[in-house]
């Protein structure tokens, strides 16, 4: 229950059209029409969902959304930019600071009553000391599930604009949601933060197609354009016609199959937090408003910082290390329940038992 890609098919419509390319026996480089549709595609899908105006030309693709943001962080910073991000985050996002020279500027999330709380005022306090060149947003978030609201994406856009920050915004789990939240692009804001901000995002992870290497990174500001202007011929790669050809089924057929996917993980959410308060109630756990990761906080199981390999050594359930995610995660594990009703009863059924040994 650790990587997060999910236990469930694929949708036919996108088995069907790699299908198809097998059937023409055509493996040579894509033609680039095909490249095109998916940017027209990621466009009309941005619209469509969100309202947001976008041109096919400034849609870059790449192979995957860490060597996107890597290419922004390395050509468009200076040399040891400080980097805000809101911890516990994603553990890739804390090494790519690390692999292009870049320092962390902690804006941690405040846990607050049956959620959790954007620290603006304590980012702005980072800005106005002069340590932040850029944002590196999470939205929805992962590992907490947490969406940021209308308010706080303006409050960081008013930030972005006043402190002259760069802003990245991964939004690879949008379309991972859970009733009663919407997503909002921060570059669909206005134009003033759309020219300082490049959004990643990908039909990987809400279409489970981790292994096809495809990612979008869409920009229209002169400083990024410029920035990868630099990076030396060939180092992007090409793209495999796999990747782009189920992106596009993806986005023309498979929203009844996400729609499906999308209800499944709610009643997983809810039912992760019925077997955590009833077997394992001194389990933190505030159900995500988007993502199939659930955030355990295990602080007072008094197993100390280490969770996950209590869990694992003792449980044989496999989660992720919750100081991976940040100093903030220590004591903390990140569970993906996108699996079936058995495996999530069974793992919280092991996770007590190792538990009532223990004592
Ligand atoms: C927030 C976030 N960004 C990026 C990725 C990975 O994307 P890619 O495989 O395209 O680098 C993940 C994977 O879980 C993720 O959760």
């Amino acid at each position: 229950m650790w990587v997060a890609d999910m236990d469930f098919p694929i949708a036919e419509p996108i088995t069907q059209a790699m299908r198809d390319v097998i059937s023409v026996g055509d493996l040579g480089y894509p033609m680039p029409t095909l490249a095109a549709d998916v940017r027209q595609g990621f466009a009309e899908r941005m619209q469509r969902r969100y309202d947001w105006s976008i041109e096919p030309d400034d849609v870059i693709l790449t192979q995957d959304v860490i060597q996107a943001i890597q290419f922004v962080l390395r050509t468009c910073l200076d040399d040891g930019a400080g980097v805000a991000i809101q911890t516990p985050i994603y553990p890739p996002f804390l090494a790519s600071l690390e692999t292009t020279n870049c320092q962390l500027v902690d804006n941690p999330w405040i846990r607050d009553g049956d959620s959790w709380t954007l620290d603006i005022e304590g980012l702005e306090q980072s800005c106005i000391a002069g340590e932040v060149q850029a944002l590196l947003l999470c939205n929805p978030h992962n590992p907490m599930g947490r969406v940021m609201r209308r308010h706080e994406l303006e409050g960081l856009a008013r930030l972005a604009v006043d402190y002259d920050l760069l802003v990245l915004s991964d939004e690879i789990h949008a379309e991972i949601l859970h009733p009663g939240v919407w997503h909002i692009p921060i570059a669909s804001l206005g134009p003033a933060i759309a020219e300082r901000t490049v959004t990643f995002s990908s039909a990987s992870k809400p279409f489970n197609l981790a292994a096809l290497r495809l990612a979008q990174m869409h920009t229209t500001s002169p400083q990024v354009l410029a920035g990868l202007e630099e990076l030396p011929n060939h180092s992007v790669g090409g793209l495999n016609i796999f990747g782009l050809t189920a992106t596009k089924a993806a986005w023309a057929e498979g929203d009844d199959w996400l729609e499906a996917m999308q209800s499944l993980i709610t009643t997983n959410r809810n039912l992760l937090g019925d077997l955590l308060a009833e077997h394992i109630p001194e389990i933190d756990y505030v159900k995500p408003e988007a993502t199939y990761l659930g955030w355990l906080d295990g602080t007072a199981l008094g197993l100390g910082d280490e969770v996950s390999k209590f869990f694992l050594d003792n449980a044989k359930v496999v989660g992720n290390r919750g100081l991976d995610f940040g100093e903030n995660g220590a004591g903390c594990m990140r569970l993906n329940f996108a699996t079936s009703s058995e495996v999530i009863e069974r793992a919280i059924e092991q996770m007590a038992t190792a538990l009532a040994q223990r004592r």
